[in-house]
C-alpha cells in the first residue's frame, strides 16, 4: 500500500519542474517557498540520510551540496530515471514509505518532501514505527509536508480552494491523505518522537521530529 498514486506522478515527471517553480496557478501557493523549504530540511539533516520520495531530485541535490551521504528511495521508475541523471552515483533504490531495501550502515537522519501524504495515518504510524527502530537515539525525521492544523482548517482550506475554482487542486486535496498536526503529533510522540512543527507557506509544515526513546 501507499503505491497507489504512483501512475500519477510517472505523468507528472516531465512537467514537475514547471509546477514547482509556479507555473501552474493552482499549485503556485503550494510550492511558494520551495527552494527554502527544501533547503531547511536539508540543513536540518544529518550525515547519512534516507530519503523517500525523492522525485526528479531536487531535495537530493541539497542535501549531496551539504555532504550528506544520501540513499534515495523513490517508487516511479519515470522519476528514478530523471534523478539517476542528474546524480550518476547516487544510491538509488525502487521502494516506498513502507518498503524499501535494508541498508548496511546505520542513518542519522530521515527526510522527505511533498510525499509522506501518500500513506493513510495509518500506514504513517507504522512507518514511523519503522523508523525509531532504524534510528538511533537523537537520530532525526525531517519531512515537509501539507498539512491542516485541525479538521476546521482542513474545511476552511477545501472551502477557499472551491472558491477559487482549482478543480486540479480540490480533487487532489479530497483524494490523497493529507493529515492535521494533531494526528502527526499523536503519531509522533507514540512512536518514541519529540516533534516540533514550523509553518513554511499556506499549506506546507516542516515537522522535525528527535528520537528521545524506545518504543
Ligand atoms: C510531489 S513529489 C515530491 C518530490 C520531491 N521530494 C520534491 O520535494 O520535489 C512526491 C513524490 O513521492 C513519490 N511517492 C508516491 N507515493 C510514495 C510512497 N508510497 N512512498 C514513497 N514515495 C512516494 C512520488 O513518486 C513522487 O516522486
Amino acid at each position: 500500500m501507499g503505491r497507489e498514486f504512483i501512475p500519477l506522478f510517472d505523468d507528472w515527471a516531465e512537467f514537475y519542474e514547471n509546477t514547482v517553480s509556479g507555473l501552474d496557478i493552482e499549485y503556485r501557493e503550494v510550492f511558494e517557498n520551495y527552494d527554502k523549504i527544501l533547503e531547511t530540511v536539508a540543513i536540518k539533516s544529518n550525515n547519512t540520510v534516507l530519503e523517500f520520495g525523492v522525485g526528479t531530485g531536487n531535495l537530493t541535490e541539497k542535501l549531496i551540496s551539504l555532504g550528506r551521504v544520501v540513499y534515495g528511495v523513490e517508487p516511479s521508475k519515470v522519476m528514478r530515471e530523471k534523478t539517476k541523471e542528474r546524480f550518476k552515483d547516487l544510491h538509488l533504490y525502487d521502494g516506498d514509505f513502507l518498503n524499501f531495501p535494508e541498508l548496511r550502515g546505520k542513518v542519522d537522519s530521515i527526510v522527505s518532501t511533498y510525499a509522506f501524504h501518500h500513506l493513510t495515518d495509518e500506514e504513517k504510524d507504522t512507518a514511523l514505527k519503522l523508523y525509531s527502530t532504524l534510528l538511533g537515539d537523537q537520530g532525526k525525521i525531517v519531512f515537509a509536508d501539507t498539512a491542516f492544523v485541525n479538521e476546521e482548517h482542513r474545511e476552511e482550506q477545501h472551502r477557499i480552494v472551491k472558491e477559487q475554482g482549482y478543480e486540479n487542486l480540490f480533487a487532489d486535496l479530497k483524494r490523497e491523505y493529507y493529515t492535521t498536526l494533531e494526528i502527526l503529533e499523536r503519531l509522533f510522540e507514540k512512536n518514541g518522537f519529540q516533534v516540533s512543527f514550523e509553518k513554511m507557506n499556506s499549506y506546507v509544515w516542516l515537522m522535525e521530529a528527535v528520537r528521545v526513546s524506545k518504543i
